[in-house]
């Protein structure tokens, strides 16, 4: 049997229409969706370009030289952006996160950090804001992103040897220049730093451990993601998924580690702490995170709303339509229109796909042909 046909992305649907302002909003921080889950975390996508092509991601052979990328007008401006998470803030939000594709490929984006920087919570305090990045561009911009005002970074590796990273990137683009933007993150200020290695099963688990190895002690925190069926172009099978559950088993036949609490709610991963001599937690060894959509999904305080390149707000990683908060920036809409607006959708969002996986058809789960590419909205 020949490899499946992979649908030529369409996944920049149209937006739906914004629903009618809630009448009256919930008391300030008490907006709570159809699950009683609050929302505290915007993660807007500024680029649907990258330069890499992670094969788990922006397969060559769909983002290839011929795909259309979103014209500049398309893309929220940063005043737009500055102004929705501003409406976001008053609504609960305390961390941003940028995404991608990869958002240092936006341009002045620390112009754009400036202004977020300027937005306060609904206790008067700044955002915590934060950045997911593939680490090119991040020897350059780290000095600049942190005088900015980006508080911190995460950076996505898949593993040390070039070979097993480049066959992943699909660029061949080393590891070195990855590792050289975490050490100017870090000279830069950018802490806590995390890095964040997809793994895939039959392509880069045996990088598992010489990755912890190499992170251990060093301040910044490894977290282990399972291969996630997100967007419609992946390929993703289950077979290529090695589930958390074996992760910790390696790990702990070389590090004892004991399981730590949650810092915050909502949280995507577990942590465990590399423990010292005396079997305890030693903060100096530093500690993992295991993410386990697939496996133990974790959308039971999923508190993320995410803002796609062209002005959507997605209540889901896995959902297959947006709802166009561009046309009311655009078509003139008040303040308070839009965040009555977005109070609405979040108000009527019951969102949970990894915990419905296992029990949809087959299809559904392998990147149900409508859904958003992570790309858009950023992981
Ligand atoms: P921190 O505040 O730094 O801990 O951020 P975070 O835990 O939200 O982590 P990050 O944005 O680095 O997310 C790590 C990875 O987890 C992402 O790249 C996704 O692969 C996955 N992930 C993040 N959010 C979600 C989510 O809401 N649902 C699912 N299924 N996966 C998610
Ligand atoms: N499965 C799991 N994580 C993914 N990411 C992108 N695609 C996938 C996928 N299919 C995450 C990675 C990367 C970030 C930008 O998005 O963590 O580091
Ligand atoms: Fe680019 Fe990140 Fe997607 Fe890789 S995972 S293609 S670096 S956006
Ligand atoms: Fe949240 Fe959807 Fe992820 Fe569940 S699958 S944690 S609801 S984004």
């Amino acid at each position: 049997m020949g490899e499946p046909v992979i649908p030529i992305v369409n996944s920049r649907h149209k937006g739906l229409a914004a629903p009618a302002p809630l009448e009256s909003l919930p008391a300030a921080g008490s907006l709570r969706d159809l699950r009683g889950r609050p929302l505290r975390d915007l993660r807007i996508s500024i680029t649907d370009r990258c330069n890499f092509r992670c094969t788990y991601c922006m397969p060559k052979e769909v983002f290839g030289s011929s795909y259309q990328y979103l014209p500049h007008a398309e893309l929220l401006s940063f005043e737009e952006i500055t102004r929705l998470a501003r409406l976001f803030a008053a609504l609960g939000v305390h961390k941003l996160r940028l995404t991608g594709g990869e958002p240092l490929l936006r341009k002045n984006v620390e112009q754009l950090i400036e202004q977020l920087a300027g937005v306060r919570t609904l206790e008067g305090e700044p955002l915590d804001i934060t950045l997911t990045t593939n680490g090119a561009l991040l020897a350059r911009k780290a000095k600049a992103l942190k005088a900015a005002g980006l508080s911190r970074v995460t950076v996505s590796l898949d593993g040390l040897d070039d070979e097993v990273f480049q066959r992943m990137n699909d660029v061949g683009f080393p590891v070195g220049e990855v590792l050289a933007g975490i050490e100017a993150a870090r000279a830069a200020g950018l802490a806590p730093i995390k890095v964040n290695m997809v793994v895939k099963r039959g392509t880069n688990e045996h990088e598992i451990l010489p990755m912890a190895r190499h992170f251990r002690g060093t301040g910044i925190a490894l977290r282990f993601i399972e291969f996630m069926d997100v967007g419609a172009t992946n390929r993703w099978r289950m077979e290529q998924v090695l589930p958390s559950s074996e992760v910790l088993k390696l790990l702990q036949a070389e590090f004892p580690l004991v399981p730590l609490a949650h810092t915050a709610a909502g949280e995507t991963a577990e942590r465990w702490g590399y423990a010292g001599a005396d079997g305890a937690h030693d903060p100096q060894l530093g500690e993992i995170g295991l993410i386990s959509s697939v496996t133990r999904a974790f959308c039971g305080d999923c508190n993320r709303a995410r803002l796609s390149t062209e002005g959507q707000v997605y209540l889901c990683l896995f959902a297959g339509q947006g709802y166009d908060l561009r046309a009311l920036l655009r078509g003139g809409a008040s303040d308070e229109q839009i965040t009555g607006a977005i109070a609405a959708i979040w108000a009527g969002r019951s969102d949970r796909y990894s915990e419905l996986r296992a029990s949809l058809p087959p299809d559904d789960q392998a990147g149900g042909a409508r859904r958003v590419e992570m790309s858009f909205i950023g992981g």
